[in-house]
């Protein structure tokens, strides 16, 4: 035959009509019969198998609408199933060594049913010998007694499905069994309907209802396309059972337990139960079938479609216009305060600084060009974060930030990927569980294996407890009442490219020293948690999606101590990360953006290392370190949150290291002391979670672990040290503690209010090494008895005044120049030690004591500005003001040159900077190259006998 002859579409109508036997003749005839047989598949193949009434649709019960891939191959399947249990029978055998004689007997069928050979089951199989097969005709088989299965039978149901009822208890004590196409239940005086503990038992295509199905190792079963109406599979040590296309509704209890080890004694059933998963197509991603992680959330989401943003770089401006990166004011702003500390700009100038463009030319005679090369945020994450938040703009994030497929993680993390494809215990697959008590149980050392399943409207989906172990891939859990995913005692295992959402509690919940493996899953539209860790929980997060959950998207307490990675952490109604009640965590690489509170929130004993994240965008606070939360914040990136980028309590010792905080709201760095701070962010830990389901919350306190960490440096006082903190709303560090505080090798740059405001400081507050420049006021305002140090600041080119105070400050060895008020301004209640700065101001005073001001100026260097105003006293005969030895230098000639030298300009950051994590160790703080040069008449003058004069 010659398949040209005839026009393909004939030919296929024409096979179309054949039965199997000669469509498999016909393949065998060339290539092309071979290929035109295959394309029968929506037809013929269809046709075959759909005519099987017994058969359900091969993707039943989670994807009925879906075609399958081939329906020839799901033919096959179904054709198999019923073969396959003969020819292993075959094996089994030889493999006992059954006689010759006894291999070669046809197998009978013994019908069952009234009008037929026999009227019972028990009356059939008493007849039976090896693999015969019992046909139940249709109606209602009710088994008084238990069955025992001494020989290996087939018992099929004879009609469609639903048409033959098997009313009984069979205990399955022969190597093998198969039940087809019944609808079981259990007999009146037991509610168990099968169990076996030795044998391997394969169902096909039944109902189970209200009873009990039991397998112990080495048994085994093989379940496909069967429905389990509140019916309880327990499997006890078995080496490998596999249930594949089942539904399960209406648990009243958990609708699988997975119990014990798995045997390692294997049945001739392990092997042949192993060769068909590994034959089947598994879920195992794949580049292009990441199906799951390709669903793209990011790129719908508006505000962050794919732009990278303008650099700014605020060191390279125009050196003779050190305030030209910063935002300005629209309008003239005529700002003098109560306290005088706006300036009022010089209606000419653009800019009022210090260029001589704006000035009147006659005065440029007498000025001087000063070149500045102001410190300014050091470039981060690949520069995208120095520049504005732009409305509807996008970030593009570094690659390091970028989400990885499952399977890219997979090809990464070996480990991972050896978790992902063994397969022991139990094997649970494309299943569906819905609508009732429990999924999947897994307890005391028990391994199940969970691929392509839904869990829904269930009370949890699965529990993992006591040393137990659960790979989920790719399952959807949702709707749950409780938790979805709930590990305990040392549970573990793989939870990977899942999406779990819509549940009432958490989406995993991990406790007792569990610590499994939560790689790329998307955890969302929780009504409580993303995922919470507490009681000692454990675990490796990584790699995820966790949006739109009600409560903090990771929350972490009681000792919870996990490792949470480069996952997005976004869109939450509370906090990105909650950490409370004595939590912990290594938090890194983390993306944490759009959350409602902070976004990472840490109080109450909370003691986590923050490292390396990027935090943006929050319509709350950066970070919150409450109420005696403690940790390590460390290269973080805070950038365009809401509310503050770092807002925290000075009295618990958090550590904020080479952090890059820019373009919040409002203060860059906010340190408090009191819960009732202003500025409280409202509630923003992660909320109560619902424990009591494991008692007293208290109990968890009992297991501490002194795992202590050696990343962490012992600190004695709350430290804000090497932070780039720029272009926030208000000032770039708030300070209202009465604890010792720490500010140390800062960057304090652009902010919109000052640079420093300290309101409260009964113990001192030490300001040393930083740089604090073009803040849009003051670049320091110290209130009234408040104590601070000042040593080896940088305070340059501030709108307001260099220092303004009313309180107890100590000044010492600071570089005040270039700032548009006066370099120091000493208001009347302030007590102020002056000592060994060089200060200058362009058009103000050098140092303004106030009224009554308590002062002692010594040994300072005062350039002279515009005018002669040096040192401005307001009461000519002040006693509480002295002043010695200060150096006062005036211009003379205009080839006079001033530099910053011996020392050079401050702050000296390269010896005392400490190396930050490795993380960001390429990013040191270069050292202040500022520079004074002047072209002036004069030269250096002293006037050291003049005290307090009025100039
Ligand atoms: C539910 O199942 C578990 C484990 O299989 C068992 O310990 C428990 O007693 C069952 N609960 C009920 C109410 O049947
Ligand atoms: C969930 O189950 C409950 C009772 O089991 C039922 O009333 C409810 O309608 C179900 N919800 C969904 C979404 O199926
Ligand atoms: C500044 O003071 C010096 C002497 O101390 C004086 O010669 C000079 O004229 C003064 N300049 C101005 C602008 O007042
Ligand atoms: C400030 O820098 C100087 C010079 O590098 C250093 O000696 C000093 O210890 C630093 N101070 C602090 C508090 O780090």
């Amino acid at each position: 035959m010659e398949a040209g002859i005839l026009p393909l579409e004939l030919w296929r109508m024409i096979l179309a009509y054949l039965p199997l036997p000669d469509l498999g003749r016909c393949s065998l005839v060339c290539r092309a019969w071979y290929e035109l047989i295959l394309s029968l598949d929506r037809t013929r193949w269809r046709q075959l198998y759909l005519g099987y009434t017994e058969c359900r649709h091969p993707n039943w019960p989670n994807q009925p609408d879906v075609e399958p891939e081939s329906w020839r191959e799901a033919f096959k399947q179904h054709y198999l199933a019923s073969k396959m249990w003969t020819k292993n029978a075959a094996i089994l055998e030889t493999s006992v060594c059954f006689s010759l004689f006894r291999r070669r007997r046809t197998r009978r069928t013994l019908s069952v049913g009234p009008g037929h050979e026999f009227h019972s089951l028990g009356s059939a199989l008493a007849m039976s010998s090896l693999f015969d097969r019992i046909l139940l005709f249709p109606g209602l088989h009710e088994e008084q007694g238990e069955i025992i299965l001494k020989v290996p039978v087939e018992i099929v149901g004879h009609g469609k499905l639903g048409e033959v009822a098997l009313l009984a208890s069979i205990d399955q004590q022969c190597s093998t069994t198969r039940l087809c196409n019944l609808v079981f239940m259990p007999a009146w005086f037991s509610p168990f309907m099968f169990k076996t503990t030795s044998g391997h038992v394969q169902f096909d295509n039944c109902n189970f209802e209200n009873g009990h199905i039991q397998v112990h190792g080495p048994g085994t079963c093989q379940v496909k396309f069967c429905t389990f109406k509140n019916t309880h599979v327990f499997l006890h040590n078995v080496p490998l059972c596999v249930l594949e296309n089942c539904e399960f509704v209406g648990s009243e209890n958990n609708s699988v337990t997975v119990e014990g080890h798995p045997s390692s004694e294997n049945n001739w059933a392990y092997t042949h139960l192993l060769g068909l998963i590994r034959s089947s197509p598994g879920v195992l991603p794949t580049e292009d079938s990441d199906s799951l992680m390709s669903l793209d959330l990011e790129s719908r989401d508006q505000a962050w479609s794919p732009r990278t943003c303008g650099i700014v770089i605020e060191g390279s401006q125009s050196p003779t216009s050190p305030a030209a990166g910063s935002p300005k004011a629209g309008s003239q702003e005529a700002e003098v305060g109560s306290d005088g500390e706006r300036v009022a700009r010089t209606p000419d100038s653009s800019d009022g600084g210090l260029s001589p463009s704006g000035e009147d030319e006659d005065e440029d005679q007498l000025t001087y060009r000063l070149s500045y090369q102001v410190q300014g945020p050091r470039p981060v994450l690949g520069g995208s974060f120095l520049g504005p938040p732009l409305p509807g703009a996008s970030i593009q994030l570094p690659s390091c930030l970028v989400l990885n497929s499952l399977h890219q993680e997979l090809q990464k993390d070996r480990e991972a990927m050896a978790l992902a494809s063994s397969v022991q215990g139990c094997l649970i697959r494309k299943c569906l569980f819905r609508d009732g008590k429990g999924g999947v149980f897994v307890c005391s050392y028990g391994r199940a294996k969970m691929e392509g399943n839904i869990f829904r409207n269930l009370t949890y989906a699965v529990r993992c407890i006591h040393n137990s172990k659960i790979i989920m891939l790719r399952n959807h859990i949702h709707h749950c009442r409780a938790s979805g995913i709930f590990l305990r005692l040392e549970g573990g295992g793989l939870i990977a490219g899942n999406n779990i959402y819509d549940n009432a509690e958490a989406g995993v919940d991990i406790r007792k020293k569990s610590n499994p493996l939560i790689l790329c899953n998307q955890i969302h539209h929780g009504l409580r948690s993303g995922i919470v860790v507490l009681g000692n929980g454990k675990g490796i997060i990584r790699n995820n999606q966790i949006f739109s959950n009600k409560e903090a998207g990771i929350y972490i307490l009681y000792h919870g101590n996990p490792v949470v990675s480069r996952n997005h952490i976004f869109k939450g109604s509370a906090a990105g990360i909650a950490v409370n009640e004595n939590g912990r965590g290594l938090i890194t690489e983390n993306v944490i953006r759009e959350n409602q509170w902070g976004g990472v929130d840490i109080r109450r004993g909370g003691v986590p290392i923050l490292r390396s994240n990027l935090i943006c965008f929050g319509y709350s606070d950066g970070v919150v370190v409450g109420d005696e939360g403690k940790g390590l914040l460390e290269g973080n990136t805070i950038y365009a949150n809401k509310g503050c980028g770092v807002w925290m309590m000075s009295s618990s010792l958090p550590h904020v290291t080479s952090n890059h905080v820019s373009y919040n709201g409002l203060y860059g760095v906010a340190v408090f002391s009191q819960k009732d701070g202003s500025g409280e962010s409202p509630g923003g830990h992660g909320a109560q979670e619902n424990f009591g389901e494991d008692g007293d919350a208290t109990l968890w306190e009992t297991e501490l672990e002194k795992d202590d960490d050696l990343l962490r440096r012992p600190i004695t006082a709350a430290l804000v040290e090497s932070n780039t903190v720029n272009h926030n709303g208000a000032s770039g560090l708030y300070v209202q503690s009465s604890e010792v505080l720490h500010v140390i090798t800062n960057v304090i740059h652009a902010n919109g209010d000052r640079g420093i405001t300290v309101a409260q400081s009964s113990q001192l507050t030490r300001v040393a090494n930083n740089s604090i420049s073009c803040n849009h006021q003051s670049g320091v305002k110290v209130e009234a008895q408040c104590k601070v140090e000042f040593r080896g600041n940088g305070i340059y080119d501030n709108r307001g005044h260099g220092i303004i105070t009313k309180g107890d400050s100590t000044v010492i060895e600071n570089d005040i120049i270039g700032n548009r008020g006066s370099g120091l301004q000493l208001l009347p209640t302030s007590d102020t030690k002056v000592i060994k700065n060089r200060i200058h101001s362009f058009r103000a005073y050098g140092i303004a004591v106030q009224g009554r001001a308590k002062a002692l100026l010594q040994e300072n260097t005062v350039f002279q500005g515009k005018t002669n105003k040096t040192i401005f006293q307001q009461i000519s005969n002040n006693q509480e003001c002295i002043m010695q030895n200060n150096k006062f230098l005036v211009f003379k000639k205009k080839s006079d040159t001033w530099r910053l030298a011996n020392p050079p300009a401050r702050p000296h950051l390269e010896n005392s900077l400490r190396g930050p994590s490795a993380a960001h160790s390429g990013q040191k703080v270069t050292a202040m190259a500022t520079r004074i040069t002047a072209h002036v008449e004069g030269g250096y003058h002293s006037k050291r006998s003049i005290f307090c004069t009025i100039l």
